[in-house]
């Protein structure tokens, strides 16, 4: 098994440097290559997605990702961006698959902006199509309003898209995913919610027309179809309605930073991005949050439970991986937490001491830390 590290920006190698020392007491045999992707990548080689790291990715098992963007980088033409980074792995490597779990761990109750009593239990899966939709359409551009005269330009676009095959394997992967989160918990087939705009949209009548048609292979699994503003109004109102939530890359990525936010921190939350046959890159839903870099005070822990996804995922390794993930829960019962976490009574840890702990928990050995409780 050969991972490929890629740490990227900002807090990016702080949360990695964790993840890895994680990975590395679980007694398992495999290969690790980092390479720079993102920001720093641009500024070593001139380009935020060098040939190099992309071969590494691609002659890889699985990725593990950890954030890319830096305001700094603002100005540069858009095919220079960190981000086009990301957006490039995606598309190269087939990765079209997005699993944004969002789940509230009952140590974490209190961390939500909403009621407790709205977010206790919550889990839903939020499964984002990737490589289709305004994000990669085309054509895409600036024109000025007389003959393409440039700079000046009076207008800019971008198409949004969806083909058939596009929608039906995603709305595959998302009735599949409902039957096995259903079956793990002794139900049904579970629940498809399918994210639309399709009141205004040709392209998301589209999706609903073909979501339908797919739904006809699992009947087994309930399908309901929601338009994505109603969808981001209950996400707030009512979440726990929602089970498996399947969208197109746009709305996914709006929805699934509001969803992982109801669970108290965005730096809890792990994401898969798949291709066909189960390769994967597993990255936190978190950004590189350039404001907290280098003060060791960021949260590892999506990271970390992005190690246990890819190993569930990508790796078949799913014992290990339920204990990266006991080992996270035992660490918060134990009363540690990062300061996107923290609260009053509970113990503030900076990035390395939360690993460690993860570390001890793994080992069987007592959580402890050289820091003292916080009171304010
Ligand atoms: C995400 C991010 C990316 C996206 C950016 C960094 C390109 O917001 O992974 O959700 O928009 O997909
Ligand atoms: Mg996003």
């Amino acid at each position: 098994m050969k991972i490929a590290i890629l740490p990227g920006d900002g807090i990016g190698t702080e949360i990695m440097a964790e993840a890895v020392k994680v990975l590395g007491v679980l007694d398992l045999k495999f290969e690790t290559e980092s390479a720079l992707v993102g920001g720093v990548a641009y500024d070593a080689h001139g380009h935020p997605l060098p040939e190099g790291t992309l071969n590494l990715a691609k002659a890889a098992d699985a990725v593990l990702f950890g954030a890319v963007g830096d305001w700094k980088y603002d100005k540069l033409e858009r095919q220079f961006r960190p981000e086009q980074a990301i957006l490039g792995l995606r598309k190269h490597l087939g990765l079209f698959a997005n699993f944004r779990p969002a789940i509230c761990y009952e140590q974490l109750t209190h961390a939500s902006s909403l009621k407790p009593e709205l977010v206790a239990g919550l889990d839903i899966l939020i499964i984002r199509e990737l490589t289709g939709d305004i994000y990669f359409g085309q054509p895409r551009g600036r024109r000025t309003a007389v003959d393409g005269h440039f700079p000046g330009a009076e207008e800019a676009f971008d198409t949004m898209r969806y083909s058939r095959p596009e929608i039906e394997r995603i709305a595959h992967v998302a009735f599949q995913a409902a039957r096995k989160r259903a079956s793990g918990k002794g139900g049904q087939g579970g629940k498809v919610t399918s994210v639309d705009k399709a009141n205004v949209l040709e392209t998301f009548q589209f999706w609903k027309d073909v979501v339908t048609e797919v739904h006809k292979d699992y009947p087994d699994v309930t399908l309901e179809h929601m338009y994505v503003d109603n969808a981001a109004m209950q996400l707030v109102k009512a979440p726990k309605q929602l089970d498996v939530v399947v969208t197109g890359n746009m709305f996914g990525d709006i929805l699934s930073d509001e969803a992982a936010m109801l669970t108290g921190s965005i730096g809890m939350l792990p994401s898969a991005s798949l291709d066909k046959h189960n390769k994967g890159l597993y990255e936190p839903s978190h950004g590189s949050a350039p404001d907290i870099a280098g003060k060791g005070v960021a949260n590892p822990l999506a990271t970390i439970l992005s190690s246990a996804m890819m190993l569930r995922y990508s790796l078949n390794q799913p014992e290990a991986a339920d204990r990266i993930e006991s080992a996270v829960k035992a660490v918060l019962s134990a009363g540690l937490r990062t300061g996107d976490i923290w609260s009053e009574g509970t113990q503030r840890v900076g990035t390395r001491e939360m690993g460690d702990a993860v570390v001890a928990a793994l080992s069987g050995k007592a959580i402890t830390t050289t820091t003292k409780i916080t009171k304010s």
